[in-house]
């Protein structure tokens, strides 16, 4: 529960020792336990103040050495960073599951959770590996491993850059990197479509193991999640390779069916989701091949698996994912169209069509955004006072329909809910009635029909209907209520463009209704813990 007493820093019942914690302590009810039957009495309702008291009882002068003993007895997610009073020229720090980086500074060090912290001091880092300890002062940074050995270590230069990390001039962090994408897709696409192909040779990938792949499953989580169900359609028309996306969090638990011919591609905008990477640790164990799509360099995602597609979409601060989002989707193009060519699964034509129309992204998002979406604004100044929206795509925008109702209820707090067009007759065509908002994505493509006639179905029970559009589709501009157009493109980059006025809904809304979007209530940028 969010009060005072439950605040970090925790301090030890002799008041000389304060720890701060990101993570989970599983066991720490048992622990607590044993400390109140020796007497220890608590402050608080957390799991930190635990390890602030045991500490404390395992100190005898050396607070690293207190440190090493007090890790043999938890279980869970933890960074962990302790000063004891007699020290106090030093920071001992530990991660297990959580991150956890080091800046090196000039006659100053720091400790953080995540890189973007440490911009206005540093770029040079260090990432703490799991079970590590480091021991840090003004002067000095030591590392060593679980037994106490000392370990060498690298500094490295991070690519990010402090003005990345501010808001320049934009109210919020997620409208700027609204405004950020056309840049930050041309950053994915930089060097990877020079010519008329696709160069996926950074991955490394051998065409003989690729061949002997027999099954993909994409694992990832939230917004990331939405951008592996568009993955898993890519690479079963580009690669023909049978592909399943799973919420990690469910995979983990589901007892898999995982085999060595099966290619995991895990999907993170941190490159620290505790699900994400605790469900890859049991796809690695079994001889599984992985591969990453991250946008966090040297992050432990990317770390876990044999190779990484980085997204360069630089920090992204607002909780609510957007260039991440559309950069990870051009990354599965590629990476889709790329194996498929490894494999000998997709035409020359066929790629050269993606290819040419994948460079085309960042002017086409460009242009939307030039557009001030005067119907998006229309439509959020009118609907943010309704209790429910819903959202329906097909096929390649199915998971679009799915982002842009998460990027609502997680900003604006409006039930929203994401269905396949197909899906309605079955369901919730029910909570159709007058004035009930319905955003529609149907851009050109194979499924567009059918979602049309989803739409009059809507329409004839007069609901409301936001329809996006392919630029000069006529009976679109018929039956919605709101016109929102996005330039033609082809059906497999769609995804990309018709995103950006939903997330832009989202954000009028929730801006609208006074909420704080880029830190909306009980959600973490970074989902560290189970
Ligand atoms: C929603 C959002 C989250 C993340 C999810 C996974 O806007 O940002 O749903 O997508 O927590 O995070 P990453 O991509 O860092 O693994």
């Amino acid at each position: 529960m969010p009060n005072v007493a439950n605040c970090h820093p925790h301090i030890s019942f002799d008041g000389k020792l304060s720890i701060i914690h990101n993570g989970i302590i599983e066991n720490y009810r048992e622990l607590k336990r044993e400390l109140i039957e020796q007497g220890v009495s608590f402050k608080s309702d957390t799991d930190t103040e635990v390890v602030a008291h045991l500490l404390a009882k395992s100190y005898h002068g050396d607070l690293l050495q207190a440190m090493h003993a007090v890790l043999k007895r938890l279980h869970g997610a933890y960074a962990l960073a302790v000063c004891h009073q007699e020290q106090p020229d030093r920071i001992v720090a530990t991660r297990m599951g959580s991150p956890l980086v080091i800046g090196i500074g000039e006659g100053e060090n720091f400790i953080a959770s995540d890189v973007p912290a440490l911009l206005k001091y540093t770029r040079q880092i260090v990432f703490l590996e799991e079970g590590g300890l480091a021991q840090v002062t003004r002067e000095k940074v030591e590392l060593f491993d679980a037994d106490l050995k000392p370990m060498p270590f690298n500094a490295v230069t991070t690519n990010l850059t402090l003005d990345a990390a501010e808001k320049e001039g934009y109210e919020h962090f997620m409208l700027k990197e609204i405004h950020e994408q056309p840049h930050a897709i041309a950053e994915t696409l930089r060097g990877r479509v020079d010519g008329e192909h696709v160069d996926l040779s950074e991955l490394n990938l051998d065409a003989d193991v690729l061949r002997g792949v027999k099954r993909i499953a994409v694992l990832a989580c939230g917004t990331s999640l939405y951008s592996g169900m568009v993955g898993k359609y890519l690479l079963e028309r580009f690669t023909r390779i049978p592909t399943e996306t799973w919420s990690a969090s469910e995979f983990r638990y589901a007892d898999p069916v995982i085999e060595p011919d099966m290619l995991v591609i895990a999907v993170s905008q941190s490159g620290e989701t505790a699900d994400t990477l605790e469900a890859l640790r049991i796809v690695k164990q079994q001889g599984a091949k992985a591969i990453a799509i991250c946008n966090v360099m040297g992050s432990s995602i990317p770390r876990a698996c044999d190779a990484t597609l980085y997204t360069r979409a630089g920090p992204e601060i607002g909780v609510a994912s957007t260039k991440a989002y559309t950069t990870q989707l051009v990354a599965f193009v590629m990476l889709a169209v790329g194996l498929g060519r490894m494999l000998g699964r997709t035409d020359e034509p066929t790629e050269h069509k993606l290819v040419d129309g994948l460079k085309q992204l960042p002017a086409q998002v460009q242009a939307l955004l030039d557009e001030d979406i005067v119907a998006v604004k229309r439509c959020a100044k009118r609907y943010k006072d309704v209790f429910n929206f819903m959202y329906i795509g097909r096929h390649f925008n199915y998971p679009t329909a799915m982002e842009g109702a998460l990027k609502l209820k997680e900003i604006s707090y409006i039930h929203a809910e994401g269905y396949a067009g197909g899906e309605m007759k079955h369901g919730p065509l029910a909570l159709v009635e007058g004035s009930f908002p319905t955003i529609a994505v149907a851009p050109q493509g194979r499924t567009r029909e059918k979602l049309i006639s989803n739409v009059q179905e809507i329409k004839a029970r007069k609901g409301v209907v936001v329809m996006v559009s392919t630029h000069g589709d006529e009976e679109a501009r018929e039956l919605a209520d709101y016109l929102i157009e996005i330039p033609a493109c082809e059906e497999e980059l769609s995804p990309v463009l018709a995103v950006v006025p939903l997330q832009l809904l989202a954000y009028y809304t929730a801006t609208q209704l006074g909420r704080d979007v880029d830190k909306p209530r009980n959600l973490a940028k970074s989902v560290t813990v189970e």
